[in-house]
């Protein structure tokens, strides 16, 4: 392509090391629709013939059908897209061809297709998330009257229900599609027409080929323009986020699917035996999901640390950039989709969980807010409970078994509704604040995913 200033060719492990096409090849289709707005502008504009322009179309056109029917292959020799789509173009259409790259350079056309790519990708991942979090409300709704404790400190703390911890995971699911969203509205900008850096002298309408893209405008500095890639670091702290949520939710899966917890089991499909102990089930996909976590932001990481340096406009570090998002993108993607299935057909083990609610005094806070609503101070109720948990360990009960006397021994204010009071039933029944655990708040928590998502 530049060998007009070169004596010698590129050595031949440099060329290998320079070349971007093993990862860049994905965004052929982005590349041609660009390039196809881009001629189209240079045409209206006067700066090359209409009839170029058709041979143009044409021979684009041919190439992204022949792409994607398998007829054409791309050459991995190529150094990048971007060469290999316009070398094509020279070879299907002669000359013609080679006016395709007036008024553009490879640094906005890739800053171009890197956009237009994430912008479908994200859409499928949105849907994605959405689909995820309207199947994680579904299971919530079928599981709003199931009782389990509730953890803090992974400590039994207070009785929730299942359904009401689930729809903590699709309220984070339904931030970070808006986080996405949010990031996408940003990135939605054309870059193109930027050129190498400086702009150009051609007389070119950088608005007419953003409008043909859908853009929301143009990259108001054509500097910055091709050497932003923002957009890339918000969207892979946007998947970030996103992969720490299911990081924590499959981290709760493994666990409650544990022998020791049995609130749930996975689905023969989405779990793996041992190859030596015939015993087991293993969380495998879970795991993976979690493991990936720290891949997602390793890349982010990766292309933070590759940009602090660089100074402005475009250089050769930044094409660092795709491999990188490109992996969360991947990764997001086969996250999501291993995690829906996932879900849904976990079963839910409602008499384990119920079990577990009876143990670790989880209704003490309610049985303080028992004697504070019969007027005594709350730190005053708050302390004769402890004691009174404390007799019971020493007793071996729990607070619904032991006897109204002995209550009694401790406070005057305590009668027999005490124990209706407490029972795990009330607890859960009587959290009626919203966002709250009771049957009518998780039901309205429900409803509030469906419309945010639908
Ligand atoms: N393959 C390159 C990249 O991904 C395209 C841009 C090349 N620009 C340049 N001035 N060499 O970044």
């Amino acid at each position: 392509m530049w060998s007009g200033r070169f004596l010698k060719e590129l050595d031949s492990f440099a060329d290998d090391f320079n070349s971007s096409i093993h990862f860049d090849s994905r965004m052929y289709a982005q590349d041609i629709k660009g390039s196809i707005a881009h001629a189209s502008m240079l045409a209206k504009q006067g700066i090359i013939t209409e009839s170029d322009l058709a041979e143009i179309i044409d021979g684009l056109t041919s190439i992204l059908d022949d792409i994607n029917s398998g007829k054409l292959e791309i050459d991995m020799a190529a150094e990048d897209i971007h060469m290999f789509v316009e070398s094509e173009l020279t070879k299907r259409i002669g000359d013609t061809g080679k006016k395709l790259h007036t008024a553009r350079s490879r640094n906005d056309q890739v800053a171009l297709d890197i956009r237009l790519y994430l912008r479908d990708k994200c859409e499928e991942i949105v849907e994605l998330i959405k689909e995820l979090a309207l199947t994680v409300a579904d299971k919530a709704e079928e599981n709003k009257t199931v009782i389990m404790p509730g953890y803090t400190h992974l400590q039994r703390a207070q009785p929730i229900t299942f359904g009401h911890q689930l729809m903590a995971y699709a309220m984070m699911l339904s931030r970070d599609v808006s986080r996405i969203k949010d990031a996408v509205a940003r990135m939605n900008y054309s870059p193109l027409g930027s050129c190498a850096l400086a702009g150009t002298t051609y007389n070119t309408d950088r608005r007419m080929v953003a409008e043909k893209l859908s853009f929301d405008g143009i990259c108001m500095n054509s500097i910055d323009g091709v050497s932003d890639r923002d957009f890339c670091l918000e969207l892979m702290s946007a998947f970030s986020i996103l992969m720490m949520h299911l990081s924590r939710f499959s981290e709760e899966i493994i666990l409650w699917s544990s022998w020791e917890f049995k609130f749930v089991e996975l689905d023969d499909s989405y779990t793996t035996g041992s190859s030596i102990m015939p015993q087991k089930k293993n969380s495998d996909m879970a795991e993976l999901v979690r493991g990936k976590t720290g891949r997602v932001y390793g890349d982010l990481i990766a292309l933070l640390v590759a940009l602090k340096g660089l100074p402005l406009a475009y250089n050769k570090d930044m094409q660092e950039d795709k491999e990188a998002i490109f992996d969360s993108v991947d990764t997001v993607i086969m996250c999501l989709k291993v995690f829906c299935p996932m879900v849904r057909t976990m079963k839910v083990k409602a008499d384990n969980m119920y079990r577990a609610a009876q143990g670790g005094f989880i209704n003490a806070t309610d049985l303080a807010d028992y004697l504070a609503k019969k007027g005594m101070p709350f730190r005053s109720a708050y302390k004769i409970v402890g004691q009174i948990v404390a007799q019971c360990i020493s007793e071996n009960c729990v607070l619904d078994e032991l006897s109204l006397d002995k209550y009694r021994e401790h406070s005057e204010l305590f009668e027999e509704d005490l124990y209706g009071e407490i029972s795990l039933e009330t607890c859960v029944s009587k959290r009626i604040s919203e966002g709250g655990t009771s049957v009518e708040s998780v039901e309205a928590q429900v409803a509030y995913i469906r419309n945010e998502l639908n």
